[in-house]
């Protein structure tokens, strides 16, 4: 697997497979990775002749008092499982790289709306900075399509506003979140559990599925669902910061009109900020 730090010559490469007559998928990450990542690479892999994976802990999706500083890098396992699954080429630039101007001088890209609700609302600035850094990432590597998890859902969505809005000409390709066996989605922030924390986490999954099955028998009083979800949150030992049932399309508000609505969740366990959603067909 070829690593590149530096635009100049990952160009040269992508110059050099385009010649060629290949396609490109493109794989944005901050490492740390696990299955969840890694079946993004075996997605691309199925659609493009190459993938590139981007690892990059983007400074300007973190907000103060956020874990920017100990976000867990972990390189070397990452190349390993990287190599494991034949990745064509690992993307690894620096802030600097990234960021030339500085932060402060760098254009920004805002998809206003939707990035803030839900997750957007707790963390200002957020979406902002990973709209920004998505976008320069697709102007650096330029790919046919770049494929990112449902898991981060309203991240999806963002992303595909922002490349509507701004016409990119990239096809985002949205892939289903991976489990582990007791149903907590895979993260890079599970790592910061604890043992009695994580035996506690799958109660998230528990609740939303709950949810999901009392939505499709017929209830629609989403307010009563929402706040018995917080309710179950609380009583399984989480610090909830928010359960939601909205349209799946644009996270408005539910009116009867939408035919997928999704449920989402954000709750703290420990330090860890755990996020998890459950799209649901209505008819
Ligand atoms: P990161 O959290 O490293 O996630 C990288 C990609 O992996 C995202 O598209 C995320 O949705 C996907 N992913 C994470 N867990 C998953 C799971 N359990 N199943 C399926 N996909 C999963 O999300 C980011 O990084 C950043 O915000 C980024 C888009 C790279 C911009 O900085």
């Amino acid at each position: 697997m070829n690593r590149i730090n530096k635009i100049k010559q990952l160009r040269q490469q992508l110059a050099d497979w385009r010649a060629a007559g290949e396609s490109v998928a493109l794989v944005p990450t901050m490492g740390n990775l696990h299955a969840g990542h890694l079946e993004l690479v075996k997605q691309g892999q199925l659609r493009a002749d190459r993938v590139v994976v981007s690892i990059f802990v983007n400074p300007m999706q973190f907000g103060e008092g956020e874990d920017f500083a100990s976000y867990p890098s972990t390189i070397e396992q990452d190349v390993a499982q990287l190599e494991a699954i034949k990745t064509d080429l690992l993307f690894t630039p620096s802030v600097q790289e990234v960021y030339p101007h500085g932060q402060k001088a760098q254009t920004v890209v805002a998809v206003p709306g939707i990035s803030e609700t839900l997750c957007g609302a707790s963390r200002p600035g957020h979406f902002s900075g990973v709209a920004t850094v998505v976008c320069k990432l697709l102007n650096m590597v330029q790919p046919d399509l770049a494929l990112f998890g449902s898991k981060d859902f309203q991240q999806l969505l963002v992303i595909r506003h922002m490349v509507e809005d701004l016409c990119l000409p990239v096809e985002i390709v949205g892939v289903p979140t991976l489990r582990e066996a007791d149903g907590l989605a895979r993260s890079s922030r599970n790592g910061y559990l604890t043992d009695d924390e994580r035996s506690l986490a799958p109660a998230l999954y528990r609740i939303l599925c709950k949810i999901s099955a009392a939505i499709a028998e017929g209830n629609k009083d989403y307010m009563a669902l929402e706040s018995e979800a917080m309710h179950a949150l609380e009583a399984a030992g989480f610090n909830p910061d928010y359960c939601s049932i909205r349209n799946a399309d644009n996270l408005s508000e539910p009116n009867g009109e939408e035919s997928r609505l999704v449920i989402l969740a954000a709750a703290y366990l420990g330090r860890a900020r755990l996020i998890d959603n459950l799209v649901v067909d209505k008819y």
